[in-house]
C-alpha cells in the first residue's frame, strides 16, 4: 500500500485560478460565485467532505504589469485579478467547517511582522489551531509600488530579510507563555507577566522591543508553507518550512527535487519527517476519461499565446513581448520567479520553445495535468505520489465548484479505499493533522 496522500486545495480569491480565461467554461460557476459569500463556505464544505487536508490560498497585491511595460493585457483578461483578500475570506469558510486546514499567503514585503504575528495569531485562534501561512517574498517590482516602498529587494536579499523577518515572527509567538492569561478576579490579575518574554531584537532590518498583543493561539505558530525553488529560497524552505510547495512537470524532476531538499534540510539538522513536499497538479477531472478529455481541449482553445505570455512575464519579471515565441526557451537568470522558470528550463527532456512555455505555463503553469475520470485520475495520482517521492497534491482546479464536488464525490472514496487518504480526520490542530500518523 502506498504512503497516506495528502490532499491541498490549490486556489486563490480570484476570478482565474491558474488556467487563462478559465472562468469562461459555461460550467464555471466562479462568474456568479466570485462575489457570493455562500459559494466560498460551499466551496470549505465541500473540501471537508472530500477529505482535504488544507485550502490553501495563494495571492499577490498587483496586477502583472512587465509586458510591454503596462498592466493592460493582465487588467483586461482577468489574469489573477480582481484579487481579493484571503486573510478575510478564511473565518468565513472556517466557520462552516470543523477539520479543515487554511493555508494563506503573506508577503514579508507587505506587513511588519509584528503586524503579521497579530493576523496569523488571531486567524489561528479562530480557526481553533488550523492555521498555516505561505511565505513568500514577493517577486513584482509593481507590489513594491503599491505599497509605497519603492523597490523589491534583489532576489537572493529578499530571503536574507525573510530570514530575519521569520526569525522575529518565531520569538514574537513565543512571546507568551500557554499559561499567562490567568484571569484571577480576586487578585485582578488578568495576564501574569512573569510569564511574556518581551522580544528584544536589533537586526540588519528590524529593531523590535515588544511581545504580541495576541495571547498564545493553539498552535503557538502557525504551520509554515514556502514554495522556494531557487537554491537559495530551496535553502530557506529546508530551515524553516513544515511544507514545502513545489511545482515539477514530471514524476522523475519531482523525486530529485526531494533528494535535494532532503540534503539541504539535513544541512539544518532537520529529516524527512519534519518536513512535507506537495506538489502542484492541475485536477482536469470529468465523470469519464472521454469528457476529461473534452475538458481539457476547451481548456487549451481558451488560452491565447498575448495573455500567457503576459502573465509568464510578470512571473519571472522579463518582458517577453519582444522575444521571438518559436525560439527556444532561454535558460535566464531573472529577478522574479527563478523557480517557476526552471521547471521548464531545466526540466528533463526536450528543449521546449517559448511560444510551447507560454501555453503550458497559460493553461497550468507547468503542473501536470490529471486527465482522466475517477478511476484514472485515482490511478495517475497514486503513480505520481510514489514516484515523486511528495506527501501529497497541491490540487488546481479548472472551475469551481464542479472539479472539487467531483473529486470529493468519486476520486476520494477511491483514495481512501487504497488506504492512501484517511476515511476521518483526527481531533487536533491542523499541525497535529499532517504530522501525526
Ligand atoms: C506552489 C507555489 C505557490 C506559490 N504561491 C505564491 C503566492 O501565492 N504568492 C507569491 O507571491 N508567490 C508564490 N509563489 C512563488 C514562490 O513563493 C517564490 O516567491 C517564487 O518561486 C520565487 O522564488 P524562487 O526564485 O526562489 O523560486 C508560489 C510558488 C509555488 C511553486
Amino acid at each position: 500500500m502506498s504512503k497516506r496522500m495528502h490532499l491541498n486545495a490549490f486556489m486563490m480569491y480570484t476570478p482565474m485560478i491558474h488556467a487563462i480565461h478559465s472562468w469562461g467554461l459555461p460550467q464555471n460557476r466562479i462568474r456568479e460565485g466570485f462575489n457570493d459569500p455562500d459559494f466560498w463556505q460551499e466551496i470549505a464544505q465541500t473540501l471537508e467532505r472530500g477529505r482535504f487536508d488544507t485550502a490553501f490560498f495563494a495571492d499577490h497585491l498587483a496586477p502583472y504589469d512587465v509586458y510591454e511595460g503596462d498592466a493592460t493585457i493582465a487588467l483586461r483578461r482577468g489574469l489573477q485579478f480582481p484579487v481579493h483578500d484571503p486573510v478575510v475570506l478564511i473565518p468565513w469558510m472556517a466557520a462552516a467547517t470543523q477539520h479543515l486546514g487554511f493555508g494563506v499567503t503573506l508577503s514579508t514585503a507587505s506587513y511588519p511582522p509584528y503586524l503579521l504575528v497579530r493576523k496569523m495569531s488571531t486567524l489561528d485562534h479562530l480557526t481553533r489551531g488550523r492555521m498555516a501561512w505561505n511565505v513568500v517574498t514577493s517577486f513584482q517590482a509593481s507590489e513594491a509600488r503599491n505599497l509605497g516602498v519603492g523597490r523589491i529587494l534583489a532576489h537572493d536579499e529578499r530571503y536574507e530579510h525573510a530570514d530575519e523577518y521569520l526569525d522575529v515572527c518565531k520569538r514574537l509567538w513565543e512571546s507568551w507563555d500557554e499559561d499567562a492569561l490567568v484571569w484571577d478576579v480576586a487578585r485582578h490579575e488578568l495576564i501574569d507577566v512573569t510569564k511574556l518574554h518581551p522580544v528584544k531584537h536589533s537586526g540588519r532590518y528590524f529593531e523590535i522591543d515588544a511581545v504580541s498583543t495576541v495571547s498564545r493561539s493553539p498552535q503557538g505558530r502557525p504551520v509554515i508553507m514556502q514554495a522556494g525553488g531557487s537554491p537559495r529560497g530551496r535553502d530557506f524552505a529546508a530551515e524553516h518550512a513544515d511544507v514545502m510547495f513545489a511545482i515539477k512537470r514530471q514524476a522523475d524532476d519531482m523525486a530529485e527535487f526531494v533528494g535535494d531538499m532532503e540534503s539541504r534540510a539535513a544541512a539544518f539538522a532537520r529529516s524527512r519527517e519534519d518536513f512535507q513536499v506537495i506538489f502542484g497538479v492541475q485536477l482536469v477531472l470529468g465523470r469519464s476519461d472521454a469528457e476529461a478529455q473534452e475538458l481539457r481541449a476547451q481548456l487549451f482553445g481558451l488560452v491565447d499565446l498575448e495573455s500567457s505570455l503576459a502573465k509568464l512575464s510578470g512571473v519571472i519579471g522579463v518582458d517577453l513581448s519582444d522575444s521571438d515565441p518559436d525560439s527556444p526557451m532561454a535558460d535566464l537568470r531573472v529577478p522574479g520567479a527563478q523557480g517557476i522558470l526552471d521547471a521548464f528550463t531545466k526540466t528533463s527532456g526536450s528543449a521546449m520553445t517559448l511560444r510551447e512555455v507560454a501555453v503550458e505555463y497559460g493553461v497550468c503553469t507547468g503542473m501536470p495535468q490529471i486527465v482522466g475520470g475517477p478511476e484514472s485520475v485515482a490511478d495517475q495520482l497514486e503513480a505520481l505520489h510514489v514516484d515523486g517521492r511528495g506527501d501529497g497534491f497541491n490540487i488546481s482546479p479548472i472551475d469551481l465548484p464542479r472539479s472539487f464536488d467531483l473529486f470529493a464525490d468519486t476520486v476520494t472514496p477511491i483514495l481512501q479505499r487504497r488506504g492512501i487518504v484517511p476515511v476521518d480526520y483526527t481531533a487536533g490542530t491542523l499541525r497535529e493533522k499532517l504530522f501525526q500518523p
